[in-house]
């Protein structure tokens, strides 16, 4: 523009003198002045002009960042596009899912409400043309256009302006807006407009995938605490039967070499006998143990803090690490699914101490605030070594973050090479079970499957 200004000048040159004898150097300098007034005229109007073409661009990128999902996002759009271009309307037409129509996904200042099964074949009308040449369209008068428009653009519109929605080169779908009056549109606004449905195209794909991975990610959460549950009632099962008919009929064993045992006099004889009651009764700890492990019944009979107390002392006499729990008594008794998910995050990370951290000390801490529980299990031991493809198939960890998160919890590992390793979970207590007394036969039969 400087340039053009200056040339001007040039061409203007020769004729001064000519034109003004008398008063050449004024004459110069008023068009020296009016030059500079229009550079700074043009130039702020092609500022003006800028600023608004990024302050659109800008709004449409900060909505996309902050839009909650793909419908708010378009009326985002829509609302900042018309009201850039001072539109009095505005639609956002998207391509249905393996159709060849265009669908009013989200509109403004249309005054009649669309049908529901209101669609734009993709290559008819002025939506549909430009979905299918993939470029920019304008129409000046509408009512000139006749069967082009439907009735209720005709009256909404009188101009029409209208660009591409393209993603990968193909078209997803059209932005079309309207005015009151016609309105051709100058380069640089067709071009705004250009870029104002790309930069959509971009977000309705980027907000389609965050919805699908959104939904996905839902799935797998609902399906792994399904397992999660499937797998707690079949080792509850399990350990049931194991308890009910194993153990009874490991005690019946016990009890008839008992009797025969007295009834026998040979020393022989005795001594094998002896021998095979202590088989028995090792059999019946075993049992016991992984009855256990599998549902663990102190946990139901004596709450969580004996539960962990008995792991932690279990974990102790195996691999002599030192074991130091501390659970403040405010913690008192949790929903019994809190307990349980408790029970069983303390229990993995103290498998995990045993197998990985080859620590001296573990503590595990639980304290309470209000309606908060906080977990926090602590090793001195080497630390989580630097991921490996081992990790792939590690699920212990996992585990322990999916049933955390759905009690509504948060879980963090925190951990470096050589600085130990610590487990710190956070859950809401939940409402405890009312207590009940444990039904006689039950009681019985457990009584029944500890060893003398
Ligand atoms: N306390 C710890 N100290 C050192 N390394 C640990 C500790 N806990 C976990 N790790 C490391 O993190 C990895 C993942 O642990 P995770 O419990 O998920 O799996 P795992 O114990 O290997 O297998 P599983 O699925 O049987 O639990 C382990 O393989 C181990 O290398
Ligand atoms: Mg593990």
């Amino acid at each position: 523009m400087a340039r053009s200004l200056e040339l001007y000048l040039l061409a203007c040159d020769p004729y001064l003198s000519a034109l003004f004898p008398e008063r050449e150097a004024e004459a110069r300098a008023a068009l020296e002045m009016l030059s500079s007034v229009s550079f700074v005229i043009i130039s702020g109007a092609y500022f003006d002009a800028k600023t608004l073409e990024s302050q659109a661009l800008l709004s449409i990128l900060e909505e996309e960042l902050a839009a909650g999902d793909l419908s708010m996002l378009l009326q985002k759009v829509l609302d900042i596009t018309t009201r850039t271009f001072q539109a009095s309307m505005g639609a956002l037409l998207l391509r249905e899912a393996e159709s060849s129509s265009l669908k009013v996904s989200s509109s403004v200042g249309l005054h009649v409400k669309l049908p529901e099964d209101f669609r734009i074949a993709i290559g008819s009308g002025f939506a549909g043309k430009i979905a299918a040449s993939g470029e920019p369209g304008m129409v000046l008068d509408t009512s000139a256009e006749g069967g082009m428009f439907t009735p209720i653009i005709r009256t909404g519109a009188k101009s029409l302006w209208g660009v591409p929605l393209k993603a990968n080169g193909q078209s997803i779908g059209v932005l079309v807006i309207g005015f009151h009056k016609p309105y051709e549109w100058l380069p640089a606004e067709r071009e705004l407009m250009r870029a104002i449905g790309d930069r959509t195209a971009l977000a309705i794909e980027r907000a389609r995938m965050t919805d699908a991975l959104r939904q996905r990610e839902q799935k797998i959460a609902e399906l792994s605490a399904h397992l999660l549950r499937v797998q707690e009632e079949e080792r509850k099962r399990i350990s049931r039967e194991l308890h009910d008919e194993t153990g009874q009929a490991l005690m019946v064993i016990r009890l008839y070499l008992g009797m025969m045992e007295s009834g026998i006099t040979k020393r022989n004889a005795r001594g094998k006998i002896r021998e095979t009651v202590e088989v028995v009764d090792r059999t019946i700890e075993g049992i016991r143990r992984i009855i256990g492990k599998l549902s663990p019944l102190v946990l139901q009979e004596l709450g969580l803090i004996a539960a962990i107390r008995k792991e932690a002392k279990g974990l102790a006499k195996t691999t002599g690490v030192k074991t130091r729990v501390l659970i403040t008594h405010e913690v008192g008794r949790l929903a019994p699914g809190t307990e349980q998910a408790i029970y069983r995050v303390v229990q993995e990370a103290l498998h995990n101490v045993a197998k990985h951290a080859q620590a001296r000390n573990v503590s595990v801490q639980i304290t309470r605030e209000e309606q908060k529980v906080q977990v926090v299990v602590e090793d001195d031991g080497i630390g989580i070594q630097t991921r490996g493809s081992s990790h792939d198939r590690s699920f212990g960890l996992a585990g322990i973050k999916e049933r955390i998160a759905m009690l509504g919890g948060v879980a963090r590992v925190i951990s470096a090479k050589g600085k130990g390793t610590r487990i710190e979970i956070t859950v809401p207590a939940g409402e405890p079970a009312p207590s009940v007394e444990h039904p006689p036969a039950r009681a019985a039969a457990h009584a029944a499957a500890r060893p003398n």
